[in-house]
């Protein structure tokens, strides 16, 4: 028996209530031990009242993601067949990156309630308080490492579209990798890679989104440009069920990439934000202006600057121009 069964029970019963009786009948263990469990549950910030002669009762539960009701029902053929949790750690991707090289097979997540050494792009910090949601995917997909960005694409595809459907909030990505609502950032992805000559050995795909954190919680030059769901539902969001939502649509296109980029191609063309806009792109050499025309094969931004060439960012920040929005 374990404190999750416990919890189970308390969670289906019609009343509220289940006597302790009841609970050590059913999980054959003493009444001892189901006091020491509901301990347990209590010190993980569950509030559960003990009324005589009726029995106990879960008042309250901590936002925490629960690894149990997260795989329960999770419909996925290859992300999330193993799920691993830590109430904090200082980096998902490092995570992953590490278990990877151990041999974890395609589709481990990793999971993280806080993260105190959270990985962002281009060598920034991911400021990573409770509350959003952070987690990095195993990826071993059996394409050339040219291929490899698009993995972020297939990533922004899912967050995007995970977000769309789960609150009815317009999602959009900005290139290559930043999720926007109403201008502002409220999630990014970090992919990370290993590879020898042109075989990919494996890829992490982080995922962090700013879910119901209080953005005084984010430094304020972060502040400014970032929102959380949160903010723009204007409601409290059930974090599980967002992330199970989002394993499951990240599986799906992560599917339909190993058939042929097309069809994520499309889909990532269809929420974007930056194609047709005047652009600034800073953080890869000297910075330049030009109207975003598209992304290559390989995921990479085609801008058209001013004297008609056409250039192909691989990596940087994308300004979008404050009269283009
Ligand atoms: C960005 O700079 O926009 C990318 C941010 C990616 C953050 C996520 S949070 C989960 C995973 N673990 C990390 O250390 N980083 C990524």
């Amino acid at each position: 028996m374990t404190k999750d069964d416990i919890l189970q029970l308390l969670r289906s019963s019609s009343s509220g209530f289940v006597s302790g009786a009841r609970l050590a009948a059913t999980m054959g263990v003493s009444r001892t031990a189901v006091w020491k469990h509901i301990r347990a549950l209590e010190q993980d910030g569950y509030e559960i009242a003990a009324v005589p002669s009726k029995g106990y009762r879960l008042t309250s539960s901590p936002d925490l993601i629960i690894r149990g009701e997260l795989l329960r029902g999770l419909r996925t053929h290859i992300i999330g067949k193993s799920v691993r949790y830590f109430p904090d750690t200082p980096s998902t991707n490092a995570v992953a990156m590490e278990l990877a090289q151990r041999g974890e097979a395609d589709g481990m997540v990793v999971l993280a309630e806080a993260q105190t050494a959270g990985r962002g792009r281009l060598g920034r910090t991911w400021v990573s308080p409770r509350g959003n949601l952070y987690l990095s995917v195993l990826l071993r997909p059996p394409v050339p490492v040219g291929k490899a960005p698009l993995l972020t694409l297939v990533g922004a595809v899912a967050v995007a579209s995970a977000i769309r459907q789960h609150l009815e909030l317009p999602a959009g990505i900005k290139w290559p990798n930043d999720i926007l609502l109403a201008g502002r950032k409220v999630a990014g992805l970090l992919t990370e890679l290993s590879a020898e000559q042109d075989r990919i050995r494996h890829v992490v795909l982080g995922i962090g989104v700013n879910v119901n954190m209080a953005l005084r919680d984010l430094p304020p030059e972060v502040r400014r440009r970032s929102t959380t769901l949160a903010e723009e539902a204007g409601a409290h969001v059930d974090r599980t069920a967002l992330l199970r939502l989002m394993l499951e649509v990240l599986d799906r296109w992560y599917g339909r990439f190993l058939e042929g980029e097309d069809a994520v191609l499309a889909a990532w063309k269809e929420l974007n934000v930056t194609l047709g806009k005047r652009v600034t792109v800073s953080g890869a050499g000297a910075d330049f202006t030009g109207i975003a025309r598209g992304v290559d094969q390989e995921g990479r931004l085609l801008v058209r600057l001013s004297d008609g060439t056409l250039r192909q960012v691989a990596a940087g920040d994308v300004t979008i121009a404050k009269d283009d929005h």
